[in-house]
């Protein structure tokens, strides 16, 4: 398997939790009680899956390939993915506010939610799009069978040093479960 497939195939993940965030927030705005732990739920998940591990995969072992491969680091599509993971991290952050704040029975912290997860679920969907479709093909033809390689070993070494052994696993239940909850109950 090539390493971008792993990153697309970790995209799916991320867009099946957009799917049910974006549920979510259909239920918050027509005044449906939602459960606080799932808010709390759903950006541990953008922090921990899809920002550290993904994110982090791709900035500290893919990114770096590419540019020491050539291409350039600011500009250019790798510079434009860089700029759209920081977005991603403020609104997560907001998030993460709201989602605290929604859990205390705060007010506007529904509205708050709603609002950043929106903006998030645009961006991030965005993204992956133009990851899948732009900048991983524009890899796979740059870079050899033995970066390749390298790099596979790398994401290996991440998974197993920095995220830690069963995390990965840990948020595909997390996903699953919410995936229950919120989608599966519309399709029966
Ligand atoms: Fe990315
Ligand atoms: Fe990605």
């Amino acid at each position: 398997m090539r390493p971008t497939e792993i990153l697309s195939n970790e995209h799916k993940v991320i867009k099946k939790m957009l799917e049910i965030t974006s549920e979510v927030c259909e239920r918050i705005s027509s005044n449906e009680a939602v459960n606080p732990g799932h808010l709390k739920d759903i950006v541990l998940f953008f922090k921990g899956f899809a920002d550290a591990c993904h994110h982090g995969k791709e900035e500290e072992i893919l990114f770096r390939e590419l540019t020491d491969s050539g291409f350039p680091k600011e500009g250019g599509p790798v510079g434009a993915m860089l700029a759209e993971h920081v977005m991603g991290r403020k609104l997560i952050a907001e998030m993460a506010s709201a989602a605290e704040d929604f859990g205390d029975g705060k007010e506007d912290a529904g509205v708050r939610f709603l609002q950043n997860a929106q903006q998030y679920i645009g961006l991030l969907s965005d993204h992956i799009h133009k990851e899948d479709n732009i900048l991983f093909a524009m890899a796979d033809q740059k870079l050899t069978s033995e970066q390749q390689d390298r790099i596979l070993q790398r994401f290996k070494s991440f998974e197993h040093d920095d995220m830690g052994v069963g995390t990965h696993e840990e948020f595909l239940k997390l996903v699953e479960r919410l995936e229950q909850e919120y989608l599966k109950q519309k399709t029966t």
